[in-house]
């Protein structure tokens, strides 16, 4: 009796069996100390397990040396384990069980008896040494600490496994604890569970939780480090929604920028533009896409890609210049100037010959209405080409030829770029009035700029100022005209070929009046064409006394005149067609003759 009262005051620890089962686990050790489920499903445990039941509910846990054993034997196990007593077992349905143990005390394996399944070893149990001296107290306590503040930055530990650390007695079990809800891999658990002496394991777990901090510091800042860049991304994107808002509720376009860009380079992509002039263009684009909208550099960088998308940049298809229906435009607009006619239709057949129209400058010479500007029209005309006609009359800066920089505010190309950019192609005729009234200044000479132009050599690649890029001119026909040869400069003279155009006769102003001038006339001031007709006397009678001059200019107005009265009287109810008009009745309208 005695003896059996003595048992039972005795720990369960001191009464440890020296011959175990092993039950081999393969994650992470097991310390000491710990009340746990653990399912067993293997087949192998669970004979091991029936076995320890079957004699005193003991086991022996213990990790492999490695993680990916199947079937663990003797040999593959670690030599320090830990204890545990099998507390309750529960059936699975499937065969395995649920068992709950109690973790009891590390052993050491002093001899395999049974290398096989189940796996049985003779072992001796470990205690902790040097479990109570002033050194582990003092290192206990900083282990605490150290915990507490890990665990406070860290919700992975719960408020119960605080509690549970606070309140364990013996410096070993906390070091043990600590080592269990770190996140160490398995071998250094292992070592925590090999080192006996309590001192050196505090040591041990020490250097663990210092790393943990140093890992969870490193977390913190990537963490925050994300926070800010979400934080920042978020804000931008709030303002530029509340900007847009801002944009709508003033009726403002809001994002007319990247709807510009859009714009402008879908249609620079159309252009499939090649080389230099693609590089540039290109550059100039994304130069354009990172700019402020409300910045002057963007309204003017803008203005100039519109410009490059307006031109012409395409090659002009060769068309055959057809000389016989050239000949029938030319005489349907004009009476007589049969030798103008005649050199118009000798250059246009040498350059059929040659295929191009490089190089080639008409220069048309004659008085005032004599129709240079008129002929010349009627060239482009003839060709199938488009017109376009400007004055040199008076120029004195080259920039209105070649353009201003683009540095300059409100530059704007020159004469020539804006006339490609209206008639949309790169073949027109281009017509120079007045060359003979060029200027000259100090702000360039624009003689040297025509010049330029004029040259085949040069206009292949022709610059502009403002588009700074070359852009080929040389398909383009140059017609000039003058009043008068003496004022044109030399270098410009000799590479024109001169077509003269001398005044008219009594005779011929009448049948242009008759043929052309009275009916166009008539029609511009809205009368019917056969209600107004004219003695021949009183058509001389203008050319003589009204509008003595070598072409048709005063003739023209004076017609013009005329014809607005009518239309007056005529609105007014004062008088009804036709009209019939001689000499007498052209003093109601025109006054008194000019000359006499
Ligand atoms: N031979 C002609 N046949 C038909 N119309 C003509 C003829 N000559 C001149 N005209 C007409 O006379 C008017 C004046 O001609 P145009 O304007 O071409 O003269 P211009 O030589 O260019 O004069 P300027 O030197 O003043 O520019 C125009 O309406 C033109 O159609
Ligand atoms: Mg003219």
């Amino acid at each position: 009796m005695a003896n059996q009262t003595q048992q039972m005051i005795i720990p369960a620890e001191s009464i440890l069996p020296n011959r175990l089962v092993i039950v081999p686990i393969t994650g992470k050790p097991m310390f000491p100390g710990v009340f746990t489920p653990v399912m067993i499903r293997d087949r192998d445990d669970i004979a091991a397990i029936e076995q320890a039941i079957s004699s005193d509910g003991m086991i022996g846990l213990v990790l492999t040396r490695t993680e990916d054993v199947e079937q663990a034997t003797g040999d593959d196990l670690h030599t320090v384990g830990t204890a545990a007593k099998i507390a309750k077992r529960i059936n699975l349905p499937d065969g395995g069980y649920n068992i709950f143990i109690s973790t009891v005390k590390r052993f050491r394996i002093k001899k395999i008896l049974h290398t096989a399944t189940p796996i049985v070893a003779a072992v001796e149990h470990l205690e902790d040494v040097n479990d109570t001296s002033d050194e582990v107290k003092a290192l206990t306590r900083s282990l605490i600490s150290e915990m507490k503040q890990i665990s406070e930055n860290n919700n992975l530990f719960s408020e119960e496994m605080r509690l549970n650390m606070v309140n364990i007695d013996h410096p070993g079990k906390i070091a043990d604890f600590i080592t269990s809800i770190l996140n160490i891999d398995r071998a250094e658990q292992q070592r925590v569970l090999e080192t006996v002496d309590v001192y050196e394991r505090m040591e041990l777990v020490l250097v663990h939780i210092k790393r943990e901090q140093e890992l969870l510091r490193i977390q913190k800042r990537i963490q925050s480090q994300i926070n800010e860049k979400i934080e920042k991304s978020q804000r931008e994107y709030f303002l530029k929604e509340e900007l847009k808002a801002i944009k709508q509720e003033l009726g403002m376009p809001t994002d007319s920028k990247s709807g510009e860009y859009q714009r402008l380079s879908e249609q620079i992509a159309e252009l499939d533009l090649k080389g230099e002039v693609k590089e540039q263009v290109d550059k100039e684009l994304e130069k354009f896409n990172l700019m402020d909208p409300n910045s002057s550099e963007f309204q003017v960088t803008r203005n100039y890609l519109d410009t490059i998308v307006s031109l012409p940049w395409k090659e002009p298809e060769r068309r055959q210049v057809d000389i016989g229906k050239a000949r029938s435009v030319l005489d349907s607009d004009h009476y007589g100037l049969e030798d103008v006619k005649e050199r118009i239709l000798e250059f246009l057949a040498v350059r059929k010959l040659r295929n191009d129209f490089k190089g080639s400058i008409i220069c048309l010479v004659g008085p005032p209405g004599v129709g240079k500007t008129s002929v010349g029209r009627s060239i482009a005309a003839a060709l199938g080409k488009e017109f376009f006609r400007f004055s040199v009359g008076g120029m004195r800066d080259e920039a209105e030829i070649k353009g201003h920089r683009r540095t300059y505010v409100g530059a704007m190309p020159g004469k020539i770029i804006q006339g490609l950019k209206i008639v949309q192609t790169r073949d027109p005729v281009f017509m120079i009035d007045e060359i003979d009234k060029l200027g000259v200044s100090y702000q360039g000479d624009p003689s040297s700029a025509l010049l330029e132009v004029l040259d085949p050599e040069q206009n292949v690649s022709f610059r502009d100022h403002y588009l700074d890029l070359p852009f080929d001119i040389s398909d383009i026909l140059f017609i000039a005209t003058a009043n008068t040869l003496d004022s044109i400069p030399l270098p410009l003279l000799d590479r024109m070929e001169i077509i003269r155009l001398a005044g008219y006769i009594d005779e011929e102003k009448i049948a242009i009046a008759t043929r052309y001038l009275i009916p166009r006339s008539l029609e511009r001031a809205g009368i019917g064409k056969r209600q107004v007709t004219y003695t021949k006397k009183a058509l001389r009678s203008i050319a003589n006394d009204y509008a003595r001059e070598a072409g048709m200019r005063n003739y023209e107005k004076a017609l013009d005149r005329i014809h607005r009265k009518i239309a007056r009287s005529i609105v007014m109810e004062e008088a009804s067609p036709p009209f019939k008009l001689d000499v007498p009745d052209l003093e109601r309208y025109l006054g008194k003759p000019v000359f006499v």
